[in-house]
């Protein structure tokens, strides 16, 4: 049978928990999360995969080679999304490694055996992103599933055996480096870079990672009618100032490619004639460049010191997640860059704004990233589009990389 991809796509888009508030909310090990990787895993079946989940929830369809002790080629994203997004963002990477698997499958036998996944919680659900990924890179102990907790307050362990997941048994997921030869995954671009430059193809030669951190300023909540503007201890308002001085030094930061973003807040006591007394706020900053991304994360951290010290506040600064940059490996830059060749597309070489869960991989194992693009760059949003000719083209390209690996 024939994989119909973007009917899969349209339909996966149905697994939704907030229609209303417009976009796609599909988040890691929640009920609808589980429904629609079950429906994905009858597409691995379909398309004649052997389907499997580990211990941390990653599903995986495999495709034998005809040696099986070489290392396997690994494909896949995800298809968990963030809050009332788009329907592409790493469903691309995983249907249409289905697509491209699905022809491999009639066309030719390969020695390397070929296996896409869709890692479990590629968004921050519970603060940190990519959780699936690092799980199989063993960077997840069993109290990091306590200590990390979603906006409501549930512990990624809960939530793990809520879903049927056994959180003491993720180390049973742990991928053997020695076992993978390459892992390739193709994605939406997620910016405008491609759209803008009227090009088809991303290759990409580096990934930008995020440096996060959760700030608590806490002041003196008091009377809004009663208590003059000198004797306040305003938290949010010294939440505001530092998060101007973040803007400045991103936009003032060396590489030119320093982005930085203050995307959750939490006020109490949150009440119109209260002053604020404290102030949470999550600071997401990223670069592929770690030097001038330091430089920015050093810079915002003192201004918050002296911010603090002035308005009599106090600060507490707590490390979510710091991850260094990852580059992809030659070899699979060049099987990229002959695939396209070889279906006459022009490669673009560029770096990944966005972090993906081949940035985690690439730490232990050799990594590559196909983009196709976003139309007018959105993501993360409900308006996040890509054009079907795109999506084919990246799938047949992301087939030719996988066959030339797994020959
Ligand atoms: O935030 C990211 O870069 C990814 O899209 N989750
Ligand atoms: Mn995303
Ligand atoms: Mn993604």
């Amino acid at each position: 049978m024939t994989f119909a991809l973007h009917d899969a796509i349209a339909e996966l888009a149905t697994y939704n928990d907030d229609p209303a508030a417009g976009g796609i909310t599909r988040e890691v090990f929640t009920p609808t999360y589980e429904r629609s990787v079950e429906f994905v895993s009858g597409l691995m079946r379909d398309a004649g995969l052997e389907v499997r989940r580990d211990a941390f929830g990653n599903l995986y369809g495999r495709l034998e080679g005809t040696d099986p002790s070489l290392p396997a080629v690994r494909t896949g994203s995800h298809v968990d999304t963030t809050l009332n997004a788009g329907r592409y963002d790493g469903v691309v990477g995983v249907l249409g490694a289905i697509e491209a698997m699905g022809s491999l499958l009639r066309d030719r036998r390969l020695r390397r055996a070929v296996e896409v996944v869709a890692f479990a919680g590629e968004e921050p659900r519970f603060a940190s992103g990519c959780i699936g990924s690092r799980a199989v890179m063993g960077e997840l102990s069993r109290a990091d599933l306590d200590r990390l907790v979603d906006r409501d307050g549930m512990s990624l362990a809960q939530a793990l055996a809520g879903a049927g997941f056994e959180p003491d048994a993720i180390e049973t997921a742990l991928w053997d480096p020695a076992s993978v030869h390459a892992f390739v995954e193709l994605h939406i671009e997620q910016g405008i870079v491609l759209e803008s430059s009227g090009e088809q193809i991303g290759v990409v030669t580096a990934i930008a990672a995020p440096h996060d951190l959760r700030i608590t300023l806490r002041g003196a909540a008091d009377h809004a009618g009663a208590t003059p503007m000198a004797l306040r201890r305003d938290a949010l308002v010294g939440a505001a100032e530092a998060m101007v001085e973040l803007e400045k030094l991103a936009v003032g930061s060396p590489s030119g490619t320093t982005v930085g973003t203050v995307g959750v807040m939490r006020v109490r006591p949150g009440a119109i004639n209260v002053v604020p007394g404290e102030v949470e706020f999550d600071v997401d900053v990223r670069d592929s460049d770690a030097e001038a991304r330091q430089a920015v994360v050093d810079g915002f951290l003192a201004a918050v010191r002296v911010m603090a010290t002035t308005r009599g506040l106090t600060a507490v600064v707590d490390e979510i997640v710091r991850d260094e940059p990852g580059t992809c490996a030659p070899f699979i830059v060049e099987a990229a860059d002959a695939a396209c060749a070889s279906l006459g597309v022009r490669p673009r070489h560029m770096i990944s704004g966005a972090y993906h869960d081949a940035l985690i991989l690439s730490r232990k194992i050799p990594v590559g990233m196909l983009f196709v693009p976003s139309a007018a760059g959105i993501s993360h949003h409900p308006d996040e589009y890509t054009g079907r000719e795109d999506i084919d083209r990246g799938a047949a390209v992301l087939g030719e990389v996988l066959a030339t690996l797994a020959t």
